[in-house]
């Protein structure tokens, strides 16, 4: 049975073509939350269609806000930020870390009863990081040992909090900033390791830098406005493509209108550090957010060493980077990333059991891998451990070795990018 349901992917000769994705995920999530907390109608043009995204509209429909899908448009009846309705079911956030994180910080602000449930590995993930500094700015909640099912009880307010962003994650630092949009006095975040700011940007807060580490702040102040959002493409789903371009012959691919946000194209630069040949083309801003095209051509890479303060940028890249460092010259190591154990999977343990599995000599940190050797299996047989990035990197894995590869559970995929099998037909010869 299990068996059955494998997909086998070919070895690829070569990449050739133009392609563009459907809208970055984390800006989606953000573009769903803003339209709904505003009290007006919002127009969101290319909302990604990714599973994740799914959540968080059937968690807003749950507290009254309304959609209307067109094909490239999405319509939202915002309910206003004061104005939610106590929702008439559990919320259920099903894979996503983002939608259950980001929704904590409303609705400890609320005069309501909520809770908030998940799958299997979503219950799992740690969410201690969000209650406690909620519970300091005075949320009420229950928890199964700082796990889902979380359940927010009424407050008639919360109070500021001045707030260190220890574990460098842009889920706890927007959960917080969201939670302070309830309060008068200002919510303070320092971050000294910059993680993803697409909170800040599309909210207008004010941030300031001061040796070298940013103070993000929220207070009541901020309202989100009724708006009309351009979603750019999604530069992670991008990433898969991009490394199975670079390491396939005769190859060039053209990826339009992506997200190039400088807190999300991290791994590029490190590419590029390992001889990429990757074009950034900036076309502008939108709401605040950088986009533009990449062109992307075969390319020899060599490993180099990966600063830490890029971690929080690369962090769902490092599979697909992984990848790319079994293919290049000298062994690749990865360190400084303990937070990959607390992603839809366990990711270092993930990739060290697939690539073992090809007899490459891999040894596993607490906190990253080293890999060295060849890849002495003809042919790949992955497990994806249902997470969508383990899934997508050992794909791009099976069309780059000789005898290709099985990939179980490949619908897992649908979490992020459900387009993403008829998108590798489309460009690969
Ligand atoms: C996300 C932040 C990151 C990232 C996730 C999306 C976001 O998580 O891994 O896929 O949209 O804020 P952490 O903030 O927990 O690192």
């Amino acid at each position: 049975m299990v068996h059955e349901m494998k997909k086998f992917l070919n070895k690829i000769n070569s990449i050739k073509g133009e392609i563009s994705f459907d809208g970055d995920k984390s800006i989606s999530h953000r573009a769903v939350f803003f339209s709904a907390m505003s009290d007006g109608i919002s127009e969101i043009e290319n909302l990604s269609h990714c599973e994740d995204l799914k959540t968080t509209i059937s968690a807003f429909e749950n507290l009254g806000a309304k959609f209307i899908f067109n094909d490239r448009k999405t319509i939202v009846y915002g309910v206003g930020k004061y104005k939610f309705n106590e929702p008439f079911k559990e919320i259920y956030c099903g894979n996503s870390g983002t939608t259950a994180r980001l929704l904590s910080g409303i609705l400890s602000a609320q005069k309501f009863n909520s809770t908030i449930t998940g799958d299997e590995s979503l219950s799992k993930r740690p969410m201690k990081r969000i209650i406690e500094p909620l519970q300091k700015m005075g949320a009420k909640i229950s928890h199964n040992n700082f796990h889902l099912p979380l359940q927010f009880h009424p407050v008639e307010k919360l109070n500021n909090l001045k707030f260190d962003l220890v574990i460098p994650s842009a889920q706890v630092k927007s959960c917080i900033l969201l939670a302070g949009l309830f309060v008068d006095e200002e919510t303070i975040i320092n971050e000294s390791i910059e993680t993803r700011n697409h909170t800040e940007k599309m909210l207008n807060l004010p941030v300031l830098v001061h040796n070298r580490k940013k103070i993000i702040k929220s207070s009541s102040r901020f309202y989100p406005q009724s708006n009309y959002y351009y979603v750019p493409g999604d530069i992670s789903s991008a990433a898969f493509f991009i490394v199975l371009t670079l390491l396939s012959k005769n190859s060039e691919l053209i990826i339009r209108n992506v997200s190039l946000n400088p807190t999300r194209i991290g791994f590029i630069n490190i590419l590029q550090k390992m001889n990429a040949r990757i074009e950034i083309k900036f076309s502008g801003k939108t709401n605040n957010e950088e986009y533009g095209d990449l062109i992307i051509k075969s390319s020899k890479l060599r490993n180099i060493h990966i600063e830490n303060t890029f971690i929080p940028n690369i962090i769902d890249e490092i599979p697909i980077l992984t990848i790319a460092g079994i293919f290049a010259d000298g062994d690749f190591q990865i360190r400084n990333c303990k937070e990959l154990r607390f992603k839809e999977t366990d990711r270092i343990s993930a990739l060290s059991y697939n690539l073992k599995s090809l007899g490459l000599n891999v040894k596993e940190f607490d906190d990253g891998l080293f890999i060295t050797g060849y890849i002495k299996n003809k042919i790949g047989d992955f497990k994806t451990f249902d997470d969508h990035r383990i899934a997508m990197a050992f794909s791009i894995l099976s069309m780059l070795i000789d005898g290709g590869g099985y990939i179980d559970n490949p619908e897992c995929v649908n979490i992020s990018n459900p387009a993403f099998y008829n998108q590798l037909n489309i460009i690969s010869y």
